[in-house]
């Protein structure tokens, strides 16, 4: 007899796939790398968020090996058992006083960051104001806390104000936003929304995963080009920084509280030691050296000058650049078109986007040299020629 169950599996799959939404992975040898085999075919990548390229720095994967002799390859268990390695330590403060926040917590991804973060600040405060783009694992954690969520237009400071008009907000809600929005590469609002945050006495979050390591003074972040700091910063290590893991940023007392509170640091390994001082090298070769920001912003320039000019494009500053198509078909043969070329390009599709918005999402990389950005060009409107 077929489980109904079962029935339930298989029918939501092939609606999915009904509607072009099926998702597959491919393996792929060195994704983090300019260059992508594929089937024995050779790509150009345009799709990591190794966006300065630090995942294959000989120096920094040395560090990793070198910090395997003194701490193995895994952390033993929870920080607040036996997995708390003076490497995370020293990773915690140095990130403290490089960021200029009292203290830095760090997690095992970025994913898991936010969803403590609501979780257990739902503990304090009542009602939290996403930005209707958020990352999954903001909104995901909204709605499925005890807290009451409300969502406000990308980047409208206007709507934000309006919902927190009522009185029953102040004092009492968290306003969750990005640095830098993952699947449009704009920035966000910082300066407003801090004066916002103050007004109605809210607590403001960024998640600075995409602008940290690349922009502002040091590569410290967006919050760092005009040095407007949130209440708690979220920064993770699996984009810039090459590798994986993330820390929020925050108030001694936040910390602590975290620390007796968060189901995600209490009952979960903690990351291993030596990544956490590999780690501690990629950011020291942020702080100290602008090359690879410098190369970046070079590359992401150059691909800004002549992008213009295409149909499907949504001017972005950043190392991600969208073609916004819509049509999540249509956009699936322009990422065909563009993988024939040689150019290894990711469709995005909803729920990761809203509904008509497929997009092909760039990321421009300072491993990327002038002839890649021009191919890449070349590609791009001969592909619009289809659409
Ligand atoms: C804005 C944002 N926050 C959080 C995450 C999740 O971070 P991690 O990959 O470390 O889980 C991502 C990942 O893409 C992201 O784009």
């Amino acid at each position: 007899m077929n489980n109904c169950w079962n029935e339930k599996i298989n029918y939501r799959l092939l609606k999915y796939k009904n509607q072009n939404l099926y998702r597959k992975r491919i393996e792929i040898n060195n994704g983090n790398s300019r260059w992508i085999y594929i089937k024995n075919k050779k790509y150009l990548n345009f799709s990591s968020n190794n966006y300065l390229g630090l995942s294959c720095d000989t120096e920094i994967m040395q560090s990793w090996k070198d910090y395997i002799k003194l701490g193995g390859v895994g952390s033993g268990g929870s920080g607040h058992v036996i997995g708390y390695h003076p490497l995370h330590k020293k990773l915690e403060v140095w990130l403290s006083n490089w960021l200029n926040f009292p203290r830095a917590l760090l997690f095992s991804s970025g994913f898991s960051a936010n969803q403590a973060i609501i979780h257990v600040l739902g503990t304090i405060f009542k009602y939290i104001f996403v930005d209707r783009l958020s990352h999954a694992s903001i909104i995901e954690a909204s709605l499925n806390s005890n807290i009451s969520c409300k969502s406000f237009r990308h980047n409208d400071i206007n709507h934000l104000l309006k919902l927190l008009m009522q009185n029953k907000y102040k004092n009492n809600s968290l306003i969750f936003t990005e640095g830098i929005f993952s699947m449009d590469g704009d920035q966000s609002p910082i300066g407003n929304l801090i004066k916002i945050a103050k007004k109605f006495y809210s607590y403001l979050i960024v998640d600075d995963a995409h602008g940290f390591g690349i922009l502002g003074d040091e590569g410290k972040g967006t919050s760092y080009i005009k040095n407007m700091l949130p209440d708690l910063l979220v920064i993770t290590f699996g984009k810039s920084v090459g590798m994986h893991g993330a820390a929020i940023l925050c108030q001694e007392n936040i910390a602590e509280y975290f620390l007796q509170f968060s189901k995600n640091l209490i009952y979960s390994t903690a990351m291993i030691p030596a990544q956490a001082g590999a780690i501690l090298t990629a950011l020291k070769k942020i702080r100290y050296s602008s090359t690879l920001r410098d190369h970046l912003f070079r590359n992401i320039k150059r691909f800004q000058c002549s992008a213009k000019k295409l149909k499907f494009y949504k001017h972005s500053n950043t190392a991600i650049q969208p073609i916004i198509i819509g049509d999540s078909l249509l956009t699936i043969q322009f990422a065909k078109k563009l993988r024939k070329q040689g150019l290894w390009v990711h469709p995005i599709l909803p729920p990761s986007i809203p509904k008509g918005q497929a997009r092909i999402r760039i990321t421009i990389t300072a491993m990327h040299q002038e002839n890649d950005i021009d191919n890449l060009i070349e590609a791009l409107f001969y592909a619009e020629r289809f659409i």
